[in-house]
């Protein structure tokens, strides 16, 4: 194996592969796989080389290598665990992976949050009614405030909503101010100079919800008839899938990376399958018309997850057609492995981290014939393989959270196209970095009109 070349890398100095990476990561991807290949590498200032996986061959060596050859922990810890802890799924490796795992899927199946629809349906409706018809306003602020402040209550539970609509706006503050600021990126820039330099600022924030949380587990632990079924309740009293209870401070940690996790992606996502739909009449038309046949004039409730083949492939498409980040799945290779590309084979040496790009896959012609249309039937004839398409990672460490966040999809588009039409106030939509992920520039401001 050792014989064997490392990937070809950009030929750009490596000052101009940082600058672009961080300006227009997408392009560069793209640029970079379409002349070295499927698999390559970038080779930042003083870092270490990060190799991108862009086709569903290298992508399923990825997500099918041996647990032990690729860790994510440290490059996880890395971004995240500043900002939200190291105790929790993301940052884990291993058995302590394995055992949080256990606990947490079954937590965030769609199964078990079925029964949360209706009360996110109404959630969705009390917020489209504040909505003033020609008032100008970003949907994305509305969106992920919306997905927050539903996350907020399935984790921490309704019995206090004062407290949880203290929770989350304290949480956006913090995720504004820290989770898109450029610092996260540069960890040796990271200096607590006081509450109001840049990163103590970002700590200030930081402690602020840490506090609220530690109140919450504290009181919940004093009191048992505070005690509900939220998820929160359900990790602090039940072991991990290795017998062992979590501490505080690990609760703590898991419940700020979820709601990190869980927000700004279904949020973002969810801004932008609306955008598609207002930018495709026709295929907004025919949802309504699929959505009529099964729903007819009910509410969207549990009994319709899944049950609109056409709302999920709409879901599905938008995932391809405006994917909310330039690439995914990163990990730390910890033994060398061996890849095959589409020219030639290659070792990645242990050190090097790979991450895979699934946005530039959803725009191969041939995967996606016609790539550049929206087309929400190519998913409905079922001729794609599980690599080809993977918004949401794979392998051992596929999003914990996928269930729950398609539920959140299938009930807020649902609900909200049938109550009112978008309209984008500029034409041309252009994407912008939103922290680590792509979103619409200016949030996307829209006008609204009731149907
Ligand atoms: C549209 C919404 C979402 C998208 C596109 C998304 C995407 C992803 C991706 C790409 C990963 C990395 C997978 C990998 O490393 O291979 C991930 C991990 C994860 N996501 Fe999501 N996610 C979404 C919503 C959620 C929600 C709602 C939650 C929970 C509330 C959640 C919790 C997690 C967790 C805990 C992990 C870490 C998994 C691990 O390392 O084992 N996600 N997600």
């Amino acid at each position: 194996m050792q014989s064997l070349p490392l990937p070809p890398i950009c030929p750009l100095p490596s000052w101009k592969q940082a600058a672009r990476f961080a300006k227009e990561p997408l392009e560069l991807l793209t640029e970079c796989s379409e002349t070295l290949g499927d698999i390559f590498c970038l080779k930042f200032p003083g870092a270490e080389h990060w190799a991108f996986l862009s086709s569903p061959h290298a992508a399923r060596q990825l997500f099918r290598a041996p647990r032990d050859h690729l860790a994510a922990a440290q490059i996880h810890s890395r971004f995240l665990g500043a900002l939200f802890g190291t105790d929790a799924t993301f940052c884990l490796d291993g058995q302590a992976h394995k055992n949080r795992q256990k606990m947490l899927v079954p937590l965030l199946s769609t199964k078990a949050n079925a029964r949360h629809v209706s009360l996110f349906r109404q959630m969705i409706e009390e917020r489209v009614l504040s909505w003033e018809s020609d008032r100008v306003f970003p949907l994305l602020t509305e969106m992920h405030r919306l997905s927050l402040q539903f996350l907020v209550r399935l984790v921490l539970g309704g019995k206090d909503p004062q407290f949880n609509a203290q929770l989350s706006e304290r949480f956006e503050h913090f995720s504004a101010l820290g989770a898109r600021s450029q610092l996260v990126a540069m960890p040796k820039l990271q200096w607590n100079l006081g509450r109001w330099s840049p990163w103590g600022k970002i700590i200030h924030a930081r402690e602020e919800v840490r506090s609220l949380i530690r109140d919450k587990i504290v009181a919940a632990r004093r009191d048992r008839s505070l005690v509900e079924d939220s998820i929160l309740d359900q990790l602090i009293f039940k072991a991990d899938g290795g017998g062992e209870f979590l501490g505080d401070e690990s609760l703590i940690d898991e419940i700020m990376n979820l709601l990190f996790a869980g927000h700004e992606t279904t949020g973002g996502f969810l801004t932008w399958c609306l955008e598609c739909l207002a930018g495709h009449p026709n295929i907004r038309a025919e949802l309504l018309s699929r959505l009529d046949e099964v729903v007819g004039d009910q509410p969207f409730g549990p009994e319709h997850l899944d049950k609109v083949p056409y709302l999920t492939a709409v879901i599905q498409e938008t995932f391809r057609f405006r994917p909310a980040g330039p690439f995914s799945s990163f990990r730390t290779v910890a033994q060398p492995i061996e890849l095959e590309g589409e020219r030639g084979r290659f070792v990645l040496p242990a050190g090097f981290v790979v991450a895979q790009c699934f946005p530039i896959m959803g725009k191969r012609a041939d995967l996606f014939p016609n790539p550049e249309s929206f087309e929400p039937e190519r998913f409905l004839r079922g001729d794609h393989n599980a690599y080809d398409w993977t918004p949401f990672g794979g392998g051992g460490r596929v999003c914990t959270g996928r269930g729950l966040a398609m539920l959140e999809l299938q009930v807020a588009v649902a609900t909200i196209v049938r109550k009112v039409e978008i309209e984008p106030v500029h034409e041309q939509i252009q994407v912008e970095r939103c922290g680590h992920l792509l979103a619409p520039a200016g949030g996307l401001p829209v006008r609204v009109r009731l149907r």
